[in-house]
């Protein structure tokens, strides 16, 4: 029953073909449309080929070290995640039978960000790209359960959890796990069903953070100067809100997620502008309130708010007094 879409692609196959007759015809991509962009860095792509003529798919995405997947022979769907670097990623497909290439295809994905202002804007001719919208699902439910049900909402274990087959890199990829995402509860914060699509989050994300951290919000908000992407309740540029490989889910390291904001900081030389010296570091050394922690920008700044301007988490009612709080003058 499940499988019996796969008879109407059980096409004549042809075995004397060269590589320019099955150039588009061995694979075909199902998902992603060519030219989407999308905000994810971890990203899954699902092929149609002909059964029983391709044993393999080689992956080849820029510099990368191509990735190999193997094509069960019972099957006409390949689905499969790849790793896609900020900006436009060409990705070509090399279907392999016995090791040789027979079949080939190639698309561009772009991958967004708000955090680099040279990533911000995909160019014109690439279009926004969402999977969940009931007709793409359609073709997918024959193998997959597309509709989540009360036990994958509180799921017992994380791999009960309707989403977990196509997307574990979510749950267990990261250094640092956020736990409501680790635990499989993806609806803490994903809406079940809205209009088009499902899955969405309200915006600004804050909404979504508010519940679980309010105490910590509640601080910030009750500060003079709310930092600017804080005040906008973007807190999902800085951090990832299912795991990071820096400490505090935060997308990247501290000092260089600053910079992409504040490059004329970079140097240090701020700090000590009307002291002599060259510029004051920003990194390489440790937090000197807490030896645990890299010292950053984040070690003078709050990143999310401050009763002066400035965010400065320390007594800088004047200058020298500043400076003391972290050395003996
Ligand atoms: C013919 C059956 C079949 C169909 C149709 C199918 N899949 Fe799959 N898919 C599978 C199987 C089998 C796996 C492997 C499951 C596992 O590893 O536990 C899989 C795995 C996946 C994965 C995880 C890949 C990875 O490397 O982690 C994704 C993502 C995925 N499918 C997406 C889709 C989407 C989207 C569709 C619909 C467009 C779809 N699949 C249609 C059979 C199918
Ligand atoms: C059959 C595989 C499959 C299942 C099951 C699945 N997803 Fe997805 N999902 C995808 C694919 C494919 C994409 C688009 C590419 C990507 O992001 O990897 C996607 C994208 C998304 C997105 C980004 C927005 C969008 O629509 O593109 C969200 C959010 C999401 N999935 C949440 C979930 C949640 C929550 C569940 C469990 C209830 C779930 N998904 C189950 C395959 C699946
Ligand atoms: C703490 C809140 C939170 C939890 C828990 C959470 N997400 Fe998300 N997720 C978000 C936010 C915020 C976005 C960004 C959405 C946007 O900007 O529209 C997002 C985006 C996504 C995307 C698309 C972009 C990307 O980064 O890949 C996918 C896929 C996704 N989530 C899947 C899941 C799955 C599966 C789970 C459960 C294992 C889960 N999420 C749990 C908050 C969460
Ligand atoms: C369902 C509850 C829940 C929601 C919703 C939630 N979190 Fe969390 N978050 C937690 C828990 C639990 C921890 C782990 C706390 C601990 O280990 O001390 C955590 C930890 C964190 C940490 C790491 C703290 C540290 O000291 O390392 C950050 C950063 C974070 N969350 C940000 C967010 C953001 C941003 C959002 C909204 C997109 C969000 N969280 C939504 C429950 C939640
Ligand atoms: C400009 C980037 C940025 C934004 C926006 C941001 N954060 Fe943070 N956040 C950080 C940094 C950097 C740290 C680590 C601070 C440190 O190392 O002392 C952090 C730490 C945290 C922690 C750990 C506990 C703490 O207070 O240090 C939580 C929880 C947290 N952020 C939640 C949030 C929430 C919720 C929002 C949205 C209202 C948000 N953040 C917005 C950069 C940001
Ligand atoms: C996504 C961009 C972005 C990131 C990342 C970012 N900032 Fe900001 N920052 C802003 C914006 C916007 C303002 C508001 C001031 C303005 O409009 O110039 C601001 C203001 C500030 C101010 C107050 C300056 C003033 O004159 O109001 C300080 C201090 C600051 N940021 C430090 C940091 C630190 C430290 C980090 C890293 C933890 C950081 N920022 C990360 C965008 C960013
Ligand atoms: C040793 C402490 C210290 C470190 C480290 C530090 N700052 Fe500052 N920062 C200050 C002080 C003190 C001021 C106020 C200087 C002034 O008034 O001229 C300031 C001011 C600022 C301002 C606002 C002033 C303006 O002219 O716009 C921004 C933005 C800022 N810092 C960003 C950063 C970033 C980004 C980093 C990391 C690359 C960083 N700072 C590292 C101490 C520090
Ligand atoms: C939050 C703590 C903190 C504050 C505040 C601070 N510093 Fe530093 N400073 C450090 C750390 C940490 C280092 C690196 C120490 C090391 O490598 O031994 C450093 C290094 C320096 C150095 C370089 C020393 C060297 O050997 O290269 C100078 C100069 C300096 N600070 C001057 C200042 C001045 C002037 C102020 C006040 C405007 C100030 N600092 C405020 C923490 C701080």
């Amino acid at each position: 029953m499940k499988q019996q879409h796969i008879l109407l692609t059980a096409l004549p196959i042809v075995f004397f073909c060269t590589i320019d007759c099955w150039a588009g015809t061995g694979i075909s991509i199902q998902f992603p449309p060519d030219n989407s962009f999308v905000d994810n860095e971890q990203f899954s792509i699902v092929l149609t080929v002909e059964k029983q003529v391709l044993d393999g798919i080689r992956v080849v995405i820029g510099e990368n070290k191509p990735t190999e997947i193997s094509v069960r022979p019972d099957s006409t769907n390949v689905c499969f995640g790849v790793t896609l670097s900020k900006g436009i990623n060409t990705i070509e497909l090399l279907g392999l039978k016995q090791g040789k290439v027979i079949a080939q295809k190639e698309m561009k994905i772009f991958f967004r960000s708000d955090l680099f202002p040279s990533f911000r804007e995909p160019p014109a001719n690439f279009n926004r790209y969402f999977f969940h919208v009931i007709n793409n699902e359609k073709s997918c439910s024959g193998c997959h359960d597309m509709d989540p049900t009360l036990s994958s909402l509180r799921p017992e274990n994380p791999e009960k959890s309707t989403c977990y087959v196509c997307h574990k890199k979510k749950y267990t990829q990261y250094t640092f796990v956020h736990k409501p995402a680790a635990q499989g509860t993806c609806f803490t914060c994903h809406e079940v069903l809205r209009g088009e699509r499902k899955y969405t989050v309200p915006k600004p994300d804050d909404k979504v953070c508010y519940p679980c951290h309010n105490a910590e919000v509640k601080g910030w908000k009750s500060k003079k100067i709310m930092h600017g992407p804080t005040a906008v309740g973007h807190c999902t540029m800085c951090h990832n809100p299912h795991g990071s490989e820096w400490p505090a889910l935060l997308r990247m390291q501290t000092t260089d997620l600053c910079i992409n904001c504040h490059e004329d900081k970079a140097s240090g030389s701020h700090v000590i502008a009307g002291f002599v010296g060259k510029g004051h570091p920003v990194r390489n050394a440790k937090d000197s309130f807490n030896p645990n922690k890299e010292f950053t920008c984040a070690s003078c700044h709050n990143p999310h708010a401050g009763n002066t301007q400035n965010l400065l988490n320390h007594d800088n009612s004047n200058m020298a007094l500043y400076c003391n709080n972290c050395h003996k003058m």
